[in-house]
């Protein structure tokens, strides 16, 4: 891939830039580097912001809106990455067997490299998206006809793909830590490394990418994936990096521990990659968010990039959630605001106000505190029970935010002053209990209708 000499210039300025700001930040207060912000030097732009710290910063791209002026405008400017949203996967590259068609994926790699972009190829194996030749094979064929896919396609763009994915969303949701039961996986369990063997055969310099959806926190599933990539780098499969596709909603927000659950997988040596990045919503809990997404890249050395799941509201494929940076006109939104003001260093480390909780994880030295529920549900209702536990430091006060499911509501509540009752519901303190011995717990409870909340709660404390 040729770079333009003018935006190579240009992005080479932005490194040195960030060296800078790395060494003021490094050797002085965060205030200090506070004032940095704002200032002339800062870049304007998400990708330039991004680079300044040797990060991309990227966005799925559709080929037939690359004709959509604002569209095209504004990928040109502000990115740094692109993965074609579609036009990789197998059922538009091989929609018949050993009948390979590339002209829309080709599209938007020439868009990438005449805009100095690079390239993720997103998805060489899926259970999703599959042509209905494949869907209709099964073992020994099936497993030969991916490996060909693979190596045909991973050759078609051998040098022109930063990283791939090579496989993506195998892995169950829920509590199981399984495979998924795909037709891919019926073909035996080793099917995984055999795709990620085929993909680094073809192109040795594409980095090699697991890819998933509900990996973004530390749960069964990500814990699966992690053991995972823990026995491919210990017998030698190539592996050099996971995609965590971020999709979030308020069912699923960012999760309390997201930062600690990338670095934990950047830890077993492989590079991470937020690479689906959408968050619904709107104002100023959106922008937060996205700050917080952002913030834990930066904090993560092997965070290497963000990529966002489109452009405008209207190009995403939940477009009802306005989950992007820029509406529907291509106006920027407050959420791109706050990822810029944050890769540029504008924000202190937003790190979550509460570390993860679950009975068997003990809350690690220094986190303020941290809540874990327990339900007793029956069809129509729920009875949940919250305890908050202090970190090293005793606690002053306390609140948790419990996010309920759609439809579920709070009725009543114990040993807590509530406000709200759907949605993200706060629970501080009673004043009889806001005092927490270091390491020490209370609990308090609440009574509802609808679906038991199930996601960790946010667990904020005063110390004292
Ligand atoms: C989505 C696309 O955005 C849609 O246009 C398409 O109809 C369905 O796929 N996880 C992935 C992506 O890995 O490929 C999906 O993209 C979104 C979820």
């Amino acid at each position: 891939m040729t770079l333009d000499p003018a935006r190579h210039r240009g992005r080479r300025t932005s490194r040195l830039r960030g060296v800078v700001l790395t060494v003021a930040a490094g050797t002085v207060a965060v205030g200090a580097a506070l004032t940095l912000s704002g200032t002339a030097d800062a870049a304007t732009t998400l990708g330039a912001s991004a680079a300044a710290s040797g990060r991309y910063f990227g966005t799925a791209v559709a080929a037939y809106k690359l004709s959509d002026a604002t569209y095209l405008g504004i990928l040109n400017t502000e990115f740094t990455m692109v993965t074609p949203e579609n036009e990789m996967k197998w059922d538009a590259t091989e929609p018949a067997q050993n009948s390979f068609s590339y002209t829309n994926a080709d599209r938007i790699v020439s868009q990438a490299t005449s805009m100095g972009a690079r390239v993720r190829g997103h998805a060489l194996a899926w259970h999703q998206q599959q042509p209905s030749w494949v869907q209709s094979l099964s073992g020994t064929a099936l497993r030969n006809a991916m490996l060909n896919h693979v190596t045909q396609v991973a050759t078609h763009y051998r040098g022109q793909i930063y990283a791939w994915d090579v496989v993506n969303e195998a892995f169950a949701d829920g509590g199981s830590g399984a495979r998924r039961d795909s037709n891919l996986q019926q073909t035996g369990n080793d099917w995984i490394e055999a795709a990620f063997r085929a993909a680094r055969a073809a192109d040795p310099n594409a980095k090699l990418c697991y890819n998933d959806y509900n990996t973004d926190g530390q749960n069964a599933k990500s814990n699966a994936v992690y053991a995972m990539v823990q026995d491919f780098k210990s017998r030698g499969v190539p592996i050099d990096c996971v995609g965590f596709q971020s999709h979030f909603n308020a069912q699923s927000p960012v999760p309390s521990d997201y930062q600690a659950n990338l670095q934990r997988f950047a830890d077993l040596g492989v590079e991470v990659q937020i690479t689906e990045l959408d968050i619904e919503g709107s104002g100023t809990a959106q922008a937060d968010s996205y700050a917080r997404v952002t913030q834990a890249c930066l904090n993560v050395t092997a965070c290497k990039g963000i990529t966002v799941w489109g452009i405008r509201d209207s190009d995403s494929w939940r477009a009802s959630g306005t989950p992007l940076l820029f509406d529907g006109n291509g106006t920027k939104k407050q959420a791109y605001t706050s990822v810029l003001t944050t890769l540029n260093g504008g924000t202190e480390p937003s790190t979550p106000p509460s570390t993860p909780g679950s009975p068997s994880t003990p809350p690690p030295s220094g986190g303020a505190c941290t809540a874990t529920l327990s339900n007793n549900a029956w069809n129509g209702g729920f009875v949940t029970t919250v305890k908050v536990t202090a970190g090293s430091s005793a606690l002053s006060g306390w609140s948790v935010t419990v996010t309920l499911p759609s439809g579920a509501a709070v009725t009543s509540a114990w040993n807590s002053q509530s406000s709200g009752t759907t949605g993200a519901v706060r629970f501080a303190n009673a004043s009889y209990n806001g005092r927490v011995t270091a390491g020490g717990s209370t609990e308090f409870g609440f009574q509802g209708t609808g679906t038991a909340p199930s996601i960790v709660p946010a667990c904020t404390a005063s110390l004292g």
